[in-house]
């Protein structure tokens, strides 16, 4: 069977810095994506790179006093350095000094010239070097590069100028026809409005004020503008006029295209009219995405350790930074950097959520089967809400990945970790235990096993380090057929009998109160008993509390008067009490722990306060205080010695 191929591009980063967290963003998520694709059965071809010509390049290197090469050479390695630590996992690296993109640039820029679509005059106007891009007097804002607002140059010499105005009806057809061409809609419209209907000029393609750049083939002295150089990396990778042109014949054209919003100017006005002239087929999808931003403006390299890929990363791991940036912006969008956020989604989704999920689980296990996953015994309706959702899940997050929408991918995932969570709550596999229900245990155990590892599948492209964790916990490490997309195509995949082996903590819980805002654990591996998760919220949502709101709090002693079951809710008990005097009905999710003969007479901490809210259509004005474990235990919070009822708690 011929496999569907699938070719995803990143831009090729300029080496005139090191790259900051922003920069990683683009290329988290063409991985993410090439990760996904060939789990689910593409073969793909997945492509990053350099562009290290340019004037920009060329005058960082005179600053520092070094060839360019040798400047660039510094910072390519280092880049390739980054990539590996933030797992990204391209099939090509291409760099625009190398030989084979070199030859191919000239040999493009020779039949563009044959064929007349290029002509030689001179160039009048502006210039912005940090964006290595030409505007005219019109286009500038303020004076400034419309794009980075930096101060533009007025550059005047001869150089050779591209014919746009021959393809730009053809190009605004594809645009019209291909309504999924440029991504967002938003910035296709941005684009024709903008720059096409006005009037496209023709374009400058080669400069002769510097010389950091690959020479005009017949006419030395030009060399050609950078960004015709770089735009062609993504067929010249392939073997473009090379002898041998199979990666291209397999692989063009490209499926899609990442690069941000600030260069979707390039990719989908001059990147489609250079290919129409190389009477190549324009890429599917170019996919123009926001900027990642600090809370106080754009992001740069100055900005020091915050951005500072390298350092997050030691910091967090590579899946903790790649879960936020694809999770936590809506591709498209600008969002938002911070490491408060970071750790917020580490504590919240990965600690509370996943982490729990996979602790819970496996400490029951441990109790109820020596860590020994059971075979399925009896089933219950509640069963087949979980696996209706196990089943339906993977469809969708494939359809929401097909739109390069990272984050509602990731959310449908964590649905489904939500509703396991939930799945254990309302089975309360330690009732069913003291219960001596082994049959229906087992069933609940084993369900909860098979959900974890379909989600550790579908979060491999995601964070691809994790998972492996999670299978060594689950003791499927090595078998690599329960790793797979199609093994999670029907729940129940995983063999019954399989001996789990419980680990470490997958995400402890952080804080930012380390030196210099560095996180520092919060839990450590003796108290695997995490806090409750609402306790946590609490924390994390506000930052830590003042005496006064912790005051606001209405804490009391109070004494249980009367206790009774609530018809078709066997979890509630309905409880009168006694606060001072003043009685309260409160619904308390005790019943699985206390029978309602042993609560009466108790005293309790009471929670006075609290906004009435209706359970199951009673009332519920307070709410008692209990301690839980993980393991499902719970014990009501008492008075240490006899007190009035009433008496308040500080
Ligand atoms: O533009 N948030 O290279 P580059 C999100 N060499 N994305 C960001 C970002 C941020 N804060 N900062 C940068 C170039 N990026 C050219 C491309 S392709 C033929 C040539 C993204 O190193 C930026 O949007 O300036 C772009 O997609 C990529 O990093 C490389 O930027
Ligand atoms: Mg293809």
């Amino acid at each position: 069977m011929i496999k569907k191929t699938f070719y995803i591009t990143t831009p090729i980063y300029y080496p005139s810095d090191k790259l900051h967290i922003g920069h990683s963003y683009t290329t988290v998520a063409a991985d993410a994506m090439a990760r996904f694709k060939r789990q689910t059965g593409y073969d793909v071809h997945f492509l990053t790179g350099t562009d290290e010509h340019g004037q920009k390049i060329e005058r960082r290197a005179q600053e520092l006093g070094q060839e360019p090469q040798v400047f660039v050479d510094g910072i390519v390695s280092w880049i390739k350095k980054l990539w590996e630590l933030l797992d990204i996992s391209y099939d090509d690296f291409i760099r625009t000094t190398e030989e084979r993109h070199k030859v191919a640039v000239q040999k493009i820029f020779q039949k563009f010239y044959e064929q007349g679509d290029i002509y030689k005059s001179k160039y009048e106007g502006w210039y912005c070097t940090p964006c290595e891009a030409f505007w005219t007097e019109r286009q500038l804002e303020e004076g400034n590069c419309p794009d980075c607002n930096r101060p533009v140059e007025l550059v005047a010499e001869e150089s050779y100028f591209f014919k746009m105005s021959k393809y730009v009806d053809r190009l605004v057809d594809y645009i019209e026809k291909n309504p999924d061409f440029i991504q967002p809609a938003s910035r296709k419209n941005e684009m024709i409005n903008n720059f096409i209907k006005p009037g496209l000029e023709d374009l400058c393609v080669s400069r002769t004020t510097f010389r950091w750049g690959i020479p005009v083939p017949f006419d030395p002295e030009h060399v050609i503008y950078v960004w015709l150089d770089a735009l062609t990396n993504y067929i010249t990778a392939l073997g473009y006029a090379s002898s041998d042109e199979q990666q291209l014949q397999r692989y063009w054209p490209a499926d899609v295209q990442l690069i941000g919003k600030e260069i979707v100017r390039f990719h989908t006005i001059y990147w489609p009219i250079f290919l129409m002239a190389l009477g190549l087929d324009l890429p599917d999808k170019v996919f123009g995405h926001g900027w990642l931003l600090l809370d106080d403006g754009k992001m740069s390299k100055s900005k020091g350790n915050v951005v500072d890929p390298e350092i997050l990363v030691e910091r967090y791991g590579s899946d903790a930074i790649r879960y936020f940036l694809l999770r936590e912006i809506s591709f498209g969008a600008d969002g938002h950097f911070s490491e408060e956020a970071l750790v917020h989604r580490l504590n919240f989704d990965l600690a509370n959520d996943l982490g729990n999920l996979l602790n819970r689980t496996m400490a029951m296990l441990n109790k109820y089967f020596s860590g020994r996953v059971p075979s399925p015994g009896e089933s219950a309706p509640l069963d087949d809400e979980l696996k209706e959702m196990a089943s339906t899940m993977p469809a969708k997050i494939e359809a929401l990945m097909d739109q390069l929408q990272f984050s509602s991918a990731l959310a449908e995932l964590w649905k489904f970790i939500a509703r396991a969570n939930k799945y254990i709550d309302e089975t309360a596999p330690w009732a069913l235990a003291k219960n001596e229900q082994q049959s229906r245990l087992q069933s609940v155990m084993y369900n909860l096993v098979e959900s974890i590892r379909i989600v550790s599948v579908v979060l491999l492209p995601f964070m691809p380090r994790t998972p492996q964790r999670i299978w060594s916990q689950l003791g499927i490490a090595e078998q690599t057929n329960l790793h797979t997309w199609d093994s999670i195509g029907t729940f129940g995949g995983l063999p019954a009998d399989v001996q789990t082996l419980p680990g470490e903590m997958l995400f402890p819980r952080l804080e930012l109160s380390g030196e210099g805002g560095a996180p520092v654990r919060q839990a450590t591996k003796k108290d695997k008993l995490t806090p409750k998760v609402k306790d946590v919220q609490k924390v994390q949502s506000e930052g830590l509390l003042s005496i006064e709101e912790f005051a606001r709090v209405d804490l009391r002693v109070a004494q249980i008067k009367t206790a009774e079951a609530i018809a078709g809710a066997d979890k509630l008990l309905k409880l009168m009490v006694d606060v001072g005097g003043q009685e309260r009905q409160v619904v308390a999710g005790i019943a699985n722990h206390y029978s309602p003969a042993e609560l009466v007479g108790k005293h309790i901490l009471f929670v006075a306060n609290l906004k009435p809210a209706k359970l199951r259509g009673i009332r519920s004005d307070g709410m008692l205080l209990a301690a839980s474990d993980d393991e499902g235990n719970l014990v009501l919070a008492t008075t240490e010695a006899p007190i009035k009822t009433g008496s308040s708690v500080k």
